[in-house]
């Protein structure tokens, strides 16, 4: 888990403002809580920023946002350095990817989705690509242990990944077709590889008898 500071200021810009769709969106959005509770909107309306913002959110954007919401700078500040779905410095134009590294997914395989990060995008994490689409990280569990290895790009999951099967999501993503998100070794959603290996009767089996354990 890297540590996660601010762009250094050459890289932020001067400024933010809301487009007049998300700014409409976000008061609607602050609308919804009950007096007093307002802030509780901050966590969708950074979300909502970092994809007005190429899919990070700069100083300038987090002020913008606390302005809104009548927050302390540090609340927002604090808000987004803590959870890694906020990118804070700028990521690949098509696609940050968010390789899940924690025990279940490194044991499934993780380590080769890393490597291919490494050779497809660029060595190191928070790098972005030299044609600038692509980008990498490496994040702790992203709750979808069952269907491990697995990465997040923007808010989908790709699920039960080879080296090759992230290679073609990729792919996807560099031609601007990206493909189904979820499981891709064709398995349904976290359900047995093949088809059900319980209850398999349709719930025919003879009832449990009085005395049966
Ligand atoms: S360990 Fe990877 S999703 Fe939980």
């Amino acid at each position: 888990m890297a540590v996660r500071r601010l762009a250094p200021k050459e890289m932020q810009p001067a400024s933010f403002s809301f487009s007049a769709e998300n700014l409409a969106w976000a008061k609607a959005q602050i609308e919804k809580f009950p007096p007093g509770r307002q802030q509780s909107a901050v966590i969708p309306i950074l979300w909502r920023v970092q994809e007005q913002h190429e899919g990070w959110v700069s100083e300038a954007a987090i002020r913008a946002t606390a302005d809104l919401l009548g927050m302390a700078y540090i609340r927002v500040l604090e808000i987004a350095t803590f959870y890694t779905m906020f990118q804070l410095e700028p990521v690949g134009k098509k696609a940050h990817v968010q390789v899940c590294g924690t025990t279940p997914c490194r044991l499934r395989g993780a380590e080769d989705l890393i490597e291919v990060c490494k050779h497809r995008i660029h060595h190191d994490p928070f790098h972005v690509s030299d044609d600038g689409n692509f980008s990498w990280e490496e994040v702790e569990c992203l709750g979808a242990c069952v269907n491990a290895p697995m990465v997040l790009i923007w808010k989908y999951t790709y699920e039960d990944l080879t080296a090759e099967s992230f290679g073609k999501v990729l792919d996807g993503f560099a031609s601007g077709k990206p493909v189904k998100p979820g499981p891709q070794n064709g398995r349904q959603f976290s359900a047995p590889i093949g088809g059900p290996t319980t209850l398999k009767d349709g719930g025919k089996s003879k009832k449990p008898a009085k005395g049966d354990a």
